[in-house]
């Protein structure tokens, strides 16, 4: 019986040589090479030494409560299923038959007390354990000398932090904990802002699709230089009309100038391993505290004390390396389809907890800026793909990722602080980019 936890996928596409030049870095100097960006054989060599051997982002523990509950997910491109066993245990399959390889659950989410491949009928526990070989014994079926898997191939390290899900094909890499090292502050700070320290999801999710490459969306979750150029119909409409024009939710921007000068405030953060932050100063806590939710507020001071609330409610976004992030109250995840074809998942969330009032209207300027018919998600997802476009030429080769790196301020750890429009967020993932591409 072959074994069913597997080790580290082999992509036999995926080019040997180090890919370590498409980064140039130096003193006051960051470029990344175009092909980073559209070269199918560097795309299979990301699956093959990032997507298969990091931890990737698989879905919340929410999402897979009870016994039996399961979400399909992918990572890199490799379909995969989080599932839930009697014992309480998470584990993440790789979603592929072992007979002749169809997907067995094709739905996004639900529950089963088993797996049924639906091609032949092969069955699997919800830990992958394969229970039945359908009509084995039949004439022409399997002999006593039929070598049967054990199952399923199941990720070998599965890890939680927070009720966040991560997965990885490497039994090696770092405890998660350690791996995410300053990201932690993101899911902390979002998930303290609810009084229970959890979150809750209440739809599946908007899915959108783009025509540019896996890190565009990366690098732009804590892009602050952006927002006044990409996203100036917005700036715009909110300079002429404000929030007098309906019910806008909670996310009040301000005039256009309130709006630029507060993405010169605050922090960036490159984190060791490709994380990434940009952080807001805290709010305006006497204004919050006469204002609608000033119990909530008060509620928060009491649980977490003043100076960590005003950290926990000040604004932050962040990535987690390679695949997730976080901003406003969403969790963003993508994953690469092609070099230029990338899917987006935005999952709203509610903070448990909060007032009913504040949730909807956080959501109400979620679906504002971000969702299907909002002013935001709409002008990002037209720039990957004119950057892509872009990059098609070949006459420029090199992309300059340097704003800001001569006020950057780097600890001995490796943790990187820099200005708010600095481009030290979107250096962050390219470092550990290069250290991973760099082995081959
Ligand atoms: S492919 Fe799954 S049973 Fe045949
Ligand atoms: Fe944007």
């Amino acid at each position: 019986m072959t074994s069913i936890a597997g080790t580290i996928p082999i992509v036999r596409s995926a080019p040997q040589e180090s890919l370590e030049h498409l980064v140039d870095q130096g003193p006051n100097r960051f470029r990344v090479h175009t092909r980073a960006y559209t070269d199918r054989a560097i795309f299979d060599a990301e699956m093959d030494r990032i997507f298969n051997r990091t931890w990737v982002f698989v879905g919340l523990e929410s999402e897979v409560a009870s016994p039996g509950d399961y979400k399909t997910t992918f990572i890199g491109l490799q379909p995969v299923i989080m599932t839930r066993t009697d014992d309480g245990r998470i584990h993440v399959l790789v979603n592929r038959c072992v007979h002749r390889g169809s997907v067995l659950a094709r739905e996004a989410r639900g529950n089963a007390c088993e797996l049924q491949c639906p091609y032949h009928g092969w069955l699997y526990g919800m830990d992958g354990t394969l229970t039945a070989v359908s009509e084995r014994r039949d004439p022409g079926g399997y002999s006593d000398a039929f070598d049967a898997p054990a199952g399923l191939f199941r990720l070998p390290r599965v890890e939680s932090y927070r009720g966040f899900v991560f997965a990885s094909f490497n039994a090696g890499v770092a405890p998660i904990s350690e791996a995410l090292g300053r990201a932690r502050v993101l899911i902390d700070r979002r998930l303290d802002m609810s009084p229970t320290g959890h979150i809750v999801l209440r739809s599946k999710p908007y899915i959108a699709r783009y025509q540019g490459n896996w890190k565009f969306i990366l690098e732009n979750i804590n892009d602050a230089y952006h927002f006044m150029h990409t996203h100036k119909g917005f700036v715009a409409l909110q300079a002429r009309y404000g929030d007098s024009t309906g019910d806008f939710g909670l996310h009040k921007g301000g005039s256009g100038t309130a709006m630029r000068a507060q993405r010169f405030r605050g922090n960036t953060w490159d984190i060791p391993g490709g994380h990434a932050q940009l952080e807001r100063p805290a709010l305006d806590l006497a204004q919050e505290l006469a204002g609608p939710f000033g119990d909530y507020y008060r509620q928060l001071i009491a649980l977490r004390g003043e100076e960590a609330m005003l950290d926990t409610a000040g604004k932050i976004s962040g990535t987690i390396f390679p695949n997730m992030g976080m901003i406003h109250q969403q969790i963003r995840v993508w994953r690469p389809i092609a070099p230029d074809l990338t899917e987006v998942e935005i999952y709203p969330y509610e903070l448990e907890g909060a007032p009913e009032a504040f949730n909807a209207g956080m959501l109400r300027s979620q679906e504002r800026f971000y969702g299907p018919s909002g002013y935001g998600m709409s002008d990002d997802i037209d720039i990957f793909a004119r950057n892509q476009q872009g990059l098609a030429g070949s006459a420029v080769e090199w992309l300059i990722l340097e704003r800001g790196i001569d006020s950057d301020e780097m600890g001995p750890d490796g943790l990187c602080r820099g200005l708010p429009s600095s481009e030290a967020p979107q250096r962050a993932p390219w470092r550990e980019w290069q250290k991973l591409m760099s082995r081959a």
